[in-house]
């Protein structure tokens, strides 16, 4: 890992095994991009790249250089209106009224490491080590505004990503105005790409949606104060021939859970400019003199090994050096969560009945879900009384998971410390603390209204409430729920000048109090959820290793959903639930195997009424916790390949992925087909990720293969009903998914020798 720094022809060259980011200073002093891909060797100089020329009525900053215009150059970090017309990554609104900046070189510094984001207020990764990462930081200088600009790259030794982020100063004597602060920006030479997004909606979440990009902006964006399920603050580039596992792919994420953007625009000459970063729309920040902004932290990802080779990257980056220690390693517990086995409708005998039934089935913690506190019967009431409910749990959480640690087990606990009802006594003691506008009326979302966490007393009582709630149990769990949005934004707190930063200040408050609670309870492991996974982002994780990563549990469903979030996230921050049936999402019936096979490629757990089991589901229950157990960490630790995707036209009745041990000895593969096929054909589905050399065998029979034939040739996946089935069935032939709709098949690999 390099950082090469040519001072006469002002070029830094960020390299290591995989990528080299290349950078330069433009004669107009503003900070020109080269390339960003694959590594290449070190050059002197590499101003060949550099590409200009003359264009009939393109506007020039030089009146002698007619050949330089900014907008068919490259930039790092370009601004609308010194003649590039496309939508740039900053804007600052002036005392005179104008927008228009000019920030140029002044310098640059760098060194080992890499340092938090506002002192630790925002999230970002890490480095374990100084020697993981490298930090080049770029300084820039507007003099007409007094500001400075700088601009910071780190490149990490072992990953294909750079992470970037933007700070500015006012060191002038003129308060001014951010309208405009994006992450990053990176422009390409040309727009032949596909763009990816994940997009969707409550319980489908993070649906694959991909499309050609065009002339014109094509965007992703949040407006409602969370990352949401309707996009994902995530985005690929990949070349048309590109495929999951081979060709270039580009991928983007924000570390952030508020309000962004992400966009492509394509101009006229055909060059693409991606920039991501907090929605300009709604964002307005006053930075008075010497006072400093700093932008939340973006991940850019280059992969030449396909899409796939793209998620690795990401996985890998956010195990080691984003996910909380040690939960980047520690294998997840297994558990049982009230909400789908109870609903409202418990006391303690029932739930510790359910935690005793939880324990003999083999499972390690019990989450008592949303009910638990004063009055909450039904979602109509009680959010913010964050005080147990004396009648249903007389003896209150300290003896409840006492008890439920007697049994072996964990006790965890949900919480929503963003919310209030409106009949609560929070609400009517502090009805000021809701976001509200003054003289509008306020919208309701699930009878709730959201607690104005950009005002620091608003955050504080809430700690205090929930630190005392923790001191009272041996809580070792919290799952940290948000269910709605928010509307008519406005801060009480702030002044009318401020309400621009409000967004912003809100997510900062949420941060603030999870790293308050992260820091007083280490142990702790939290999962975020917001009504499923309407905030799965990299600033969530960052605090909280695992995402309840949808409400929706039907396992057809799931595997669209855990197929899309996938791209992006390692499996193991993917909570995922085994719950009854008829689904109470979609009322769809699937095999308790099927649940399982889909549930067991993230965190696994049940969510249903384990004392109503019948014996056979019990002792497939138990079954199911012993071999997710037993394989848990090639799950979760092992390499995750996506092998048929269900968003595929010609497939989509199937769906595939794998997890491949580090080692290459050993691997799971789930393979899951939606509905039956009369008289199928002889699928294959080729693996990944094996050793060629390496011969396995098919655990629980006699066949074996070498890597190279599961990856060159396949695993057959040909299904035995062809309207003859008794036959087949009489005749000893297992069909290889059962028969029926929603079926599907867990096959484990292990290396032949070793058995
Ligand atoms: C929404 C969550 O996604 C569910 O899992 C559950 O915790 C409910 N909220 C409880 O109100």
């Amino acid at each position: 890992m390099s950082i090469f720094i040519n001072d006469q022809t002002k070029e830094f060259h960020l390299t290591n095994a995989s990528i080299s980011y290349i950078i330069h200073i433009l004669r107009n002093g503003q900070v020109g991009h080269l390339y960003f891909g694959k590594a290449l060797r070190h050059r002197e100089s590499f101003q060949h790249l550099y590409r200009t020329s003359n264009r009939i009525l393109d506007v020039y900053p030089i009146q002698s250089d007619s050949s330089f215009s900014l907008e068919r150059t490259k930039q790092e970090y370009p601004s609308y209106g010194t003649s590039d017309f496309r939508e740039g990554t900053i804007e600052i609104k002036q005392e005179n009224g104008s927008i228009i900046t000019d920030f140029r070189f002044k310098g640059y510094t760098y060194y080992s490491g890499k340092p938090k984001l506002m002192n630790g207020q925002l999230p970002s990764t890490f480095c374990n080590k100084e020697s993981d990462a490298t930090t080049l930081e770029i300084e820039l200088e507007d003099t007409v505004i007094g500001a400075t600009l700088v601009l910071s790259y780190t490149l990490f030794e072992n990953e294909a990503v750079i992470t970037r982020n933007a700070r500015i100063m006012n060191v002038g004597s003129e308060t001014i105005r951010i309208s405009r602060a994006l992450s990053c920006c990176l422009d390409f030479d040309n727009d032949n790409f596909e763009m990816l997004q994940l997009s969707g909606a409550w319980s489908r979440e993070r649906h694959l949606i991909k499309r050609e990009l065009v002339h014109g902006i094509q965007s992703i964006s949040s407006t409602r104060g969370a990352s949401s399920a309707n996009h994902n603050p995530f985005m690929a580039l990949k070349r048309p021939e590109t495929t999951e596992h081979s060709g270039e792919a580009y991928g983007f994420s924000l570390v952030y859970s508020g309000n962004f953007l992400g966009q492509v625009e394509v101009n006229h000459y055909h060059l693409a400019r991606v920039t991501l970063g907090i929605n300009p729309m709604l964002f307005e920040w006053k930075l008075s003199p010497k006072e400093t902004f700093q932008t939340p932290e973006a991940i850019l990802v280059y992969s030449d090994l396909g899409l796939n080779g793209m998620s690795q990257t990401f996985h890998h980056l956010f195990l080691n050096h984003l996910i909380p220690k040690p939960w980047h390693k520690e294998l997840s517990p297994v558990l049982l969560n009230s909400w789908e086995a109870a609903y409202y409708d418990f006391n303690e005998d029932k739930l510790f009945e359910l935690a005793s039934k939880a324990s003999t089935l083999g499972m390690d913690l019990f989450v008592l879900d949303d009910g638990w506190f004063k009055n909450r019967n039904s979602d109509h009431q009680a959010l913010g009384d964050w005080i147990v409910d004396k009648k249903k749990l007389p003896n209150g959480l300290g003896v409840l998971s006492d008890k439920i640690n007697q049994l072996g087990m964990k006790f965890g606990l949900w919480i929503e410390p963003e919310m209030v009802n409106e009949k609560s006594d929070l609400y009517k003691l502090h009805p000021e603390w809701v976001i509200q506008t003054p003289e509008r009326s306020k919208s309701y979302g699930r009878n709730q209204f959201v607690l104005n966490y950009s005002n620091p007393e608003v955050v504080d009582t809430i700690f205090k409430l929930l630190d005392t709630l923790l001191s009272e149990a041996n809580i070792e769990y919290i799952k940290w729920d948000m269910n709605r949005n928010i509307s008519e934004p406005y801060a009480l707190n702030l002044p009318s000048d401020r309400q621009g930063e409000f967004f912003h200040r809100y997510i900062l408050g949420v941060y603030s109090l999870y790293q308050r609670l992260r820091d007083k309870y280490p142990y702790i492991l939290f999962e975020s959820c917001a009504a499923g996974g309407g905030r799965f982002d990299p600033g969530m994780l960052y605090y909280a290793p695992q995402v309840w990563t949808s409400d929706d549990t039907d396992a057809v469903e799931r595997i669209k959903i855990q197929y899309g979030t996938s791209y992006i996230y390692p499996i193991k921050s993917l909570g995922a639930h085994i719950t009854a049936v008829p689904n109470h999402q979609i009322l769809r019936k699937t095999s308790l195997k099927m649940r399982n096979d889909v549930a067991i490629f993230g965190t696994t757990g049940y969510e249903l009424d384990v004392t109503k089991l019948n014996v056979e589901d019990e002792a497939t229950i138990k079954e199911q916790i012993k071999f997710f157990k037993r394989y848990q960490a090639l799950l979760h630790l092992g390499d995750f390949y996506r092998l048929i995707s269900p968003f595929e036209a010609h497939n989509s009745n199937l769906a595939s992925w794998m997890c491949v041990s580090q080692d290459r000895g050993e691997a799971i593969i789930g393979i899951y087909q939606t509905l039956a096929v009369v008289n199928p054909g002889f699928d294959r589905v080729r693996l990944r990720g094996l050793d060629p050399e390496l011969l396995y065998r098919i655990k629980g029979s006699n066949e074996t293969y070498y890597g190279d034939e599961l990856m060159s040739i396949g695993l057959s996946i040909e299904g035995l009903y062809n309207g003859i089935c008794e036959e087949n069935m009489q005749n000893g032939n297992e069909p290889l998914f059962g028969f029926g709709d929603f079926t599907s098949k867990v096959v484990i690999l292990e290396t032949a020798d070793r058995l």
